[in-house]
């Protein structure tokens, strides 16, 4: 029997500002998840929370896309969010663009990531959570991750990861997607998914087919048609025996990439990898954070998890990330700091602009 994972993950509210999810919408969410658990929905679940956003990671036998499932999620959203409108918690069912469940959450403003598999006879599953960021920020440490041989020994030295990996790159400006081969069409990945805020990777594959990785990749201010706030992804990856090992699925985040997000999701700035604890994007809402969890999923139950950034051996990463932090921060209202103009689009930039629109004159 297959087992299947799914993490779907929302904003609905926080204190104070953006920073935390309330523990009693946590709560809330665990009691629903509790429920669907008792009626056979789910078969194990796990609550998380990067920053304001919550992070359901659920294991059940229904497949991906199932409706029962999404509504579950979708359900403890919204019971959370009605306790975030009596507290006047800050962005209360922020991420919830619809009152009503039509079927799948995709396109109701909750990030999804899913995988079905069959279980191997032992199964490493890590869960990466974010905060003040974009799908895009996935890309470079998943791609490290699956086919960067100074990242992943194994991609050398072990012959069952050595014929690389398949990615899966939606451009969801376009609404298009591509099926790349790693070694082979290296070049050519890295050329699209260098646009971080264009070309996202949505899944990776053994050449075999396998799952290897899935990443949420809604964009909620393109859904949204407005700045309601960003779409802070989540990302699934199976590690060892045939997949990259625990250690080389976690070591491309001690390396604090720039990514967009930060204030306002306006800014570029250092991604600070951090335990389930430190979660809390303050300064200047930020800089833009990961979690890290590592789970064995067994028969469908959720061993675990590690708290996989909770290592000292990550301290001189956030250190690197807060240096560079107060240096980027020097840079104010100005670029590279702030995003670039067509990023700007989907931020609160045009509101201003139309303002000004009218002062300008032509040039001869
Ligand atoms: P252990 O000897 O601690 O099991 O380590 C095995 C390994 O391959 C670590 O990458
Ligand atoms: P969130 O997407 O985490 O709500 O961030 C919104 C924001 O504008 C932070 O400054
Ligand atoms: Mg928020
Ligand atoms: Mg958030
Ligand atoms: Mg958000």
């Amino acid at each position: 029997m297959k087992t299947t994972v799914s993490v779907i993950k929302a904003d609905i509210g926080s204190v104070s500002g953006h920073c935390v999810a309330h523990p009693e919408l946590m709560d809330i969410c665990d009691e629903v998840l509790n429920e669907a658990l008792e009626t056979g929905i789910l078969k194990d679940y796990y609550v998380s929370r990067c920053g304001d956003d919550i992070d359901l990671i659920m294991t059940h036998d229904k497949g991906e896309e199932n409706e029962e499932v999404h509504k579950t999620a979708y359900s403890a959203f919204m019971k959370a969010t009605e306790r975030a409108r009596e507290l006047k918690l800050y962005g209360a069912g922020q991420d919830l663009l619809s009152d009503t469940f039509s079927g799948n959450i995709k396109g109701m403003g909750p990030g999804v990531a899913e995988m079905e598999f069959e279980e191997r006879p032992s199964d490493p599953v890590l869960v990466f959570c974010c905060d003040k960021t974009e799908p895009g920020a996935f890309n470079m440490p998943i791609f490290r991750m699956f086919a960067d041989p100074f990242n992943t020994a194994g991609l050398v030295i072990d012959p069952s990861l050595h014929d690389g990996f398949k990615f899966e790159v939606f451009d969801v400006i376009e609404h298009r997607k591509v099926i790349l081969n790693c070694p082979e069409e290296m070049y050519d990945l890295l050329a699209l998914i260098g646009s971080t805020g264009r070309y996202v990777i949505k899944r990776v594959w053994k050449k075999n087919g396998e799952i290897a990785s899935a990443i949420s990749t809604e964009r909620l201010n393109l859904m949204a048609g407005e700045y309601v706030g960003k779409d802070d992804p989540v990302a699934i990856v199976r590690a060892q025996s045939g997949f990259p090992a625990n250690g080389e699925c976690v070591d491309p985040f001690a390396f604090p990439h720039m990514v967009s997000g930060w204030m306002r999701g306006s800014h570029n700035g250092p991604m600070m990898p951090v335990s389930e604890a430190e979660a809390n994007p303050i300064r200047f809402d930020g800089p833009p954070r990961v979690v890290g969890l590592g789970f064995q999923v067994a028969n469908g139950e959720l061993i675990g998890p590690v708290d996989l950034f909770d290592d000292p051996a990550f301290d001189p990463t956030r250190e690197q990330a807060a240096k560079i932090a107060t240096y980027i921060r020097r840079h104010g209202p100005f670029e590279p700091h702030r995003l670039p103009a067509e990023e700007m689009e989907y931020t609160s930039l045009p509101g201003v602009m139309t303002k000004l629109e009218e002062r300008f004159e032509d040039m001869e």
